[in-house]
């Protein structure tokens, strides 16, 4: 197996990038990777086109989600606790999750009331499995009213903390916790009778079942394990996980990458692939893992649409050409990108213009390579689970993400999606277990649509110059203070403001630029950065005596909602 250890000595600076030096790739993996190569050509023609639908991992626990907005917390404490799981719609088919080998169900929590018509249902293979069952919120009422017992509404909705108190000393749920301790509430409905063979394991002083099971590891909850404030919630997950379902615990990045790199030659054959690089994390991650798998057979297609930051191609093209060795073809579009965005002010036609002109020059420099069956993407598990819910989702459109992974589907390409089912974080960690650089590890968002969403009204390239210059200043001060890690993105917005300033003894007019700093998990949504005066004192002075455009300088203080990240 090509088990390339690509190891980068990067710095934190902005300033320092990896040299072709740095590159460590020893030469016996050269050699397996040539001996690969050789087998690989020789069974040149018998190629056949394979797409992995799944991963199967040898062991998975199954949310069914009922519309709970903590669904997703449930899936990513599973997957910290080191066991796979997916999260599927109440009403999934059997024959969608029959190929995972199931070590328990989970039911999340969801807003109806189990005693309304047309409430959401247990599906019958849930109990036809006798696997263990954990339902949390509502999941517990829909276990109580499948199985016969009651469910009302409370006379008072129980929102918040409450203290739990066990009934036995013994249930594994609870396993070296203490009898009593806080929990997170948030319910309109509780169990008023248990169904027949359950116990009353614990209740609250306004949920007298706050959490019931029965001697075949069927189990409620009627409190939150998976958010923050339910103390010790993680150790009740990880009871659930190993002491009632046997979990191994066998998710990790390191046999993420093994199995992955396994699957893709699998999926592959001796076929060749191409994948357009945007330099961010994701198809940096897929570039690697790929690159492992099949070597010189994987070619990147950087596009540098003149929309990027501060010597971002250069950095981008070193990295990954001459620091990870791939296959590049970097494609200098910048003039065309600019032409094409001239006196376009709307944001949605900017990032269409992009998104078009994007796809155009993929498939022309596609076409220039030979013999391609696949295209990798970096698609991620949010963008699976939010398409799966698309139909339910929230209607209104804010704006039209354009990315390097909304390529055209019309090439006649199979897909290679080997993230599919990983969160952000969990790709930053295989990133590391393949020992891409912390730097691009680490790397803050950017949009496909790069500076052109960051400019408000018109592009030119005098007001991308200007951009850059301030974005430099930026992240300069954010990594000097290292606060890089800590923020989801750091970034300058141009407005199209200019006022009247004072510098010596002159008068100035010049551009107003905003500084926008984030902390969130997910991007859905996400907080103003509290950061500290003395680092915005900073950032402001040197912006205003570093670039002469520039005589003002504010701070975005607007959280999303109501506001978005970017600014177009
Ligand atoms: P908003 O501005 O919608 O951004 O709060 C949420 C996240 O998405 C990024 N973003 C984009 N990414 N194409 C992208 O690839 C886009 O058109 C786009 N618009 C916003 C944004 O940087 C943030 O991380």
């Amino acid at each position: 197996m090509i088990n390339a250890n690509l190891n980068y000595k990067v710095g934190n600076t902005l300033k320092e990038q990896p040299s072709p030096s740095d590159r460590r790739l020893n030469s016996s993996d050269d050699l397996e990777v040539s001996a690969y190569l050789e087998i690989a050509q020789e069974n040149r023609g018998q190629s056949t086109v394979r797409n992995i639908k799944s991963i199967d991992y040898d062991e998975a626990i199954v949310i069914l989600d009922y519309g709970s907005q903590y669904s997703r917390l449930i899936a990513r404490r599973i997957r910290e606790s080191k066991v796979y799981c997916e999260i599927h719609p109440f009403d999934v088919s059997l024959d969608k999750i029959s190929h995972l080998n199931i070590k328990g169900f989970i039911l999340s929590g969801g807003p109806a009331s189990v005693y309304e018509p047309n409430a959401p249902t247990l599906p019958s293979f849930v109990l036809g499995y006798g696997i263990p069952v954990l339902g949390i919120c509502y999941g517990m009422q829909l276990i109580a009213h499948s199985l016969g017992g009651d469910v009302e509404a409370s006379l008072q909705r129980e929102y918040g903390h409450s203290v739990l108190h066990q009934n036995t000393s013994n249930h594994p749920l609870f396993n070296n916790l203490p009898q009593n301790f806080p929990v997170w509430m948030s319910h309109g409905d509780h169990v008023l009778k248990l169904p027949m063979g359950f116990q009353c394991i614990a209740y609250t002083e306004n949920s007298p079942v706050a959490v019931m099971g029965n001697d075949n590891g069927m189990i409620g909850l009627q409190f939150h394990p998976e958010v923050v404030h339910t103390e010790f919630g993680n150790e009740i997950i990880k009871n659930f996980l190993y002491l009632i379902c046997q979990c191994n615990g066998n998710w990790t990045s390191g046999n993420f990458v093994k199995e992955s790199i396994q699957k893709i030659k699998d999926q592959v054959g001796d076929g060749r692939v191409i994948c357009a690089l945007s330099g961010g994390v994701d198809s940096a991650v897929v570039a690697a893992l790929i690159h492992n798998a099949i070597g010189e057979r994987l070619t990147c297609i950087f596009i540098d649409n003149g929309l990027l930051r501060h010597e971002e191609p250069e950095r981008v093209y070193n990295t990954f050409k001459n620091g990870l060795g791939l296959n590049l073809l970097h494609i200098n579009a910048a003039q065309e990108f600019v032409e094409k965005l001239d006196g376009v002010v709307d944001p949605e036609r900017k990032r269409k213009i992009i998104g078009e002109t994007f796809i155009r020059i993929f498939e022309e420099s596609a076409e220039q390579i030979k013999n391609v069956h696949f295209l990798a993407q970096g698609t991620l598990y949010p963008d699976v689970i939010e398409s799966t819910a698309g139909e339910t989702g929230p209607a209104a459109k804010i704006k039209t993400h354009h990315n390097v992974g909304g390529l055209p589907e019309n090439m006649n390409l199979s897909l290679v999606e080997p993230l599919r089912y990983l969160f952000k974080d969990e790709v930053r960690e295989v990133g590391s277990e393949l020992g891409l650089p912390d730097e691009m590890i680490q790397r803050q968002p950017f949009p496909g649509p790069g500076l052109a969403i960051r400019i408000i009204g018109a592009i030119t390239n005098e007001k991308l110059n200007i951009l850059r210059n301030c974005d430099w200043i930026v992240m300069d001060e954010i990594k000097s203070a290292n606060l890089y890690n800590q923020l989801w993105q750091s970034f300058v917005v141009l407005t199209d403001t200019k006022s009247v300033g004072v510098m010596g003894d002159n008068r100035t007019y010049g551009y107003a630029v905003a500084i926008r700093a984030v902390t969130s998990d997910d991007a859905m949504t996400a907080d103003w950065a509290r950061l500290p005066y003395e680092i915005l004192a900073k950032i402001s002075n040197r912006i205003v005596n570093e670039v002469p455009e520039v005589n003002r300088v504010v701070y975005d203080i607007t959280s999303k909602p109501p506001g978005t990240i970017e600014w177009e």
